[in-house]
């Protein structure tokens, strides 16, 4: 289990509201939901939600359900509502995941704390600032880059040569892995300097030296050989335990580790 820290720059100095279930409801369980709101003085605090969650099946349809029908001030993204997205990642009881997939039933019987994802700025409420995150994803070239001239109609791949994509072009770019991450918190964002670029980034990197079509392996290596960008991995394997894709990141930075040291041209 990841452990839960603050959101970057925050510490809980106020105790919430509470919204209390009202008469009539069913089944209520209690929803304590970090705040933060940079047009109020009143930051950041923990509301208490009371919800009656007869006919919720996921974390995300009750916060959907308290913005509905109790709260309309409460900020949260969320998109496709089936795993696809990556927009609804959060920290739910203490671990990264995603909302819509997180099923009421895998919460045990307490209750359920909701955090933005740790250690990323927080633009409000449940809602973090990703945009060092994105710029690390562009870092790597996510795209395919070859030197020979495009084929006419397609760049064709062997079944044995797209097997070796599984596991990786999965990702859904969620970010629940790199903000687990302690080195990723200490390290992932230092404005370009001595900069760990974090788990899915480098998730993806080994998205794109995998592919049999791309050819630019060795300039990929060259942009992540230095003290910081790859090596700040040091194998804690948090983003294996929480990717909600079941994907294993920390296996993907260990293979490029081993291409840094077999690459041909050392
Ligand atoms: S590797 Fe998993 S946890 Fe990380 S961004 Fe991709 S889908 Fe999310
Ligand atoms: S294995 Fe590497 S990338 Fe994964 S959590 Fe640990 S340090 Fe971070
Ligand atoms: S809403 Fe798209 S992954 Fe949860």
């Amino acid at each position: 289990m990841v452990e839960l820290t603050l959101p970057k720059n925050s510490k809980i100095t106020k105790n919430g509201k509470t919204y209390a279930a009202k008469e009539g409801d069913g089944e209520t369980r209690t929803f304590n939901v970090y705040r933060y709101d940079p047009d109020t003085p009143d930051n950041p605090r923990v509301d208490k939600y009371e919800v009656d969650v007869s006919g919720v099946s996921m974390v995300l349809d009750a916060l959907i359900k308290i913005k509905n029908e109790t709260d309309a001030t409460l900020a949260f993204r969320r998109s496709c509502r089936e795993g696809v997205c990556g927009s609804c990642a959060m920290n739910i009881n203490g671990a990264n995941t995603l909302a819509c997939t997180k099923g009421m039933d895998e919460l045990g019987s307490g209750d359920i704390n909701v955090y933005p994802l740790p250690h990323q700025p927080v633009m409000k409420d449940l809602v973090t600032d990703l945009t060092n995150f994105y710029k690390q994803h562009a870092y790597i070239e996510p795209f395919l880059q070859a030197k020979d001239d495009e084929p006419t109609d397609e760049w064709r791949q062997s079944q044995e040569d797209r097997t070796k994509l599984d596991g990786l072009y999965e990702c859904i770019l969620c970010a629940c892995c790199s903000t687990s991450c302690p080195s990723y918190w200490w390290n992932g964002d230092t404005e370009g300097k001595d900069e760990y670029l974090g788990p899915a980034a480098l998730l993806q990197a080994h998205r794109w030296i995998s592919d049999s079509r791309d050819q630019h392996t060795n300039e990929r290596l060259d942009k992540l050989e230095d003290d910081f960008k790859l090596y700040r991995c040091h194998t804690i394997m948090n983003c294996a335990q929480v990717c909600p894709k079941h994907l294993n990141p920390a296996k993907a930075i260990t293979e490029i580790k081993k291409m840094m040291v077999n690459r041909p041209d050392r």
